[in-house]
């Protein structure tokens, strides 16, 4: 892990109440896959390449719904507002400085409008797109594209690897189910029916998708892809992209780890839509990786919470700086001038040799 979010981390451990620490870091069943994201990385080496370097490399990403000055943007993850008072505000206008997107989640603790009102305060131009999960009551689902519509979101992030809720031993060993008095689900108000509560189920399908599309015109991104035939079908449906994603091990504690899922839905997707990444990504030298692998950009999750714990905006924004500076480091090592010259030949799993 690089030093610098490691330091972070560390500081977060100190300041918040370690229920709140535990949910954010904990993950499924016995945390195989929370261990295993990480340790893939670890796994993977990259070849560099020698005499082609540039000065200056530009880092820049365009993705449907949004460019991006680093090619990593802060995934979807839930109350932000346990980590810090202004919870997804901070996130926000850390995320807008930085030039990159916030995928703010529909279990934000600030509803999605003043999240998007607080990137923009920074950047007239940022981009926040907005992640929900498909609910059974498709009413429900239609309100909540509509508010991030009306928010100014420029793209949908539909999450689809959570037909249930996974269980979370560290959460049930500490009883934390509810959030603490004062703070909501601001996105929940207010909705069709009464509804106040996210569902999950697992009757949602691929004719519940056709149809949130037909509601929007927004760009659509399916996240928590990881079988190369689900990829395919996403695209047949007409997404705008997919990101690879187990939860960071917070779902299925038998996925694979996201990196290694990784190669095989580029493949299937052949280049018709970005593929992202997201999990274990703790350091620029992941971001490289995931890139020489065929993805577009990664998300991070939970070091974006360490910094925003450790240090509201300041410290998203240290989070966001480190990777981009430490990508940029390893993209000049690797004989990168841009992202697109990461590729996959230049990545050699440890221990077995290069061919
Ligand atoms: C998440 N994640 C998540 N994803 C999603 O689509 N909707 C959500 O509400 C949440 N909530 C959430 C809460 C917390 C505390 C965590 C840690 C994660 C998953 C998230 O978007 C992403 O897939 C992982 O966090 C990526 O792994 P890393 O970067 O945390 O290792």
């Amino acid at each position: 892990m690089n030093t610098g979010l490691a330091e972070l981390r560390e500081k977060a451990r100190a300041v918040l109440d370690p229920v709140h620490y535990d949910y954010y870091a904990g993950g499924v069943g016995d945390e195989v896959v929370l261990g295993e994201n990480e340790a893939a990385f670890r796994r993977l080496a990259l070849l560099p390449r020698v005499l082609r370097g540039r000065a200056t490399r530009d880092l820049t990403v365009d993705l449907p719904g949004g460019r991006l000055r680093l090619p990593v943007l802060v995934a979807p993850t839930a109350f932000h507002r346990l980590a810090h008072p202004e919870g997804e505000v901070a996130t926000a206008r850390a995320a807008a400085a930085a030039g990159t997107v916030l995928v703010s989640g529909v279990a934000s603790t600030v509803a999605i409008g003043d999240v998007v009102a607080a990137a923009r305060s920074v950047d007239a131009t940022a981009s926040v797109w907005f992640q929900l999960y498909p609910q059974p009551d498709e009413a429900v689902t239609a309100c909540l594209v509509e508010r991030a519509e009306r928010a100014g979101c420029t793209a949908l992030v539909v999450t689809v690897d959570s037909p249930v809720f996974g269980r979370h031993r560290r959460d049930a060993e500490h009883g934390f189910h509810d959030l603490p008095a004062g703070l909501a689900t601001e996105n929940m108000r207010d909705l069709p029916g009464g509804v106040r509560d996210i569902v999950m189920s697992p009757e949602v399908s691929w004719d519940h998708l056709d149809r949130l599309r037909e509601t929007t015109s927004l760009p659509l991104w399916l996240k928590g892809v990881l079988h190369p035939r689900d990829a395919v079908l996403a695209v047949e449906h007409g997404v705008a992209g997919v990101v690879v994603s187990n939860h960071g091990g917070r779902q299925s504690d038998l996925a694979p780890a996201a990196v290694e899922a990784l190669p095989a839905v580029v493949d299937a997707v052949a280049g018709r839509v970005p593929v992202v990444l997201d999990g274990g990504v703790r350091g620029g030298g992941d971001v490289a990786v995931a890139l020489a692998l065929g993805a577009a950009a990664v998300g991070v999750g939970r070091p974006v919470l360490w910094g925003l714990a450790a240090d509201g905006a300041a410290g998203v924004g240290r989070v966001l700086d480190l990777l981009r500076d430490e990508f940029d480091h390893v993209l000049a090592l690797c004989g990168g001038r841009d992202p697109a010259d990461l590729t996959r030949d230049l990545v050699v799993t440890r221990g077995r040799g290069v061919s």
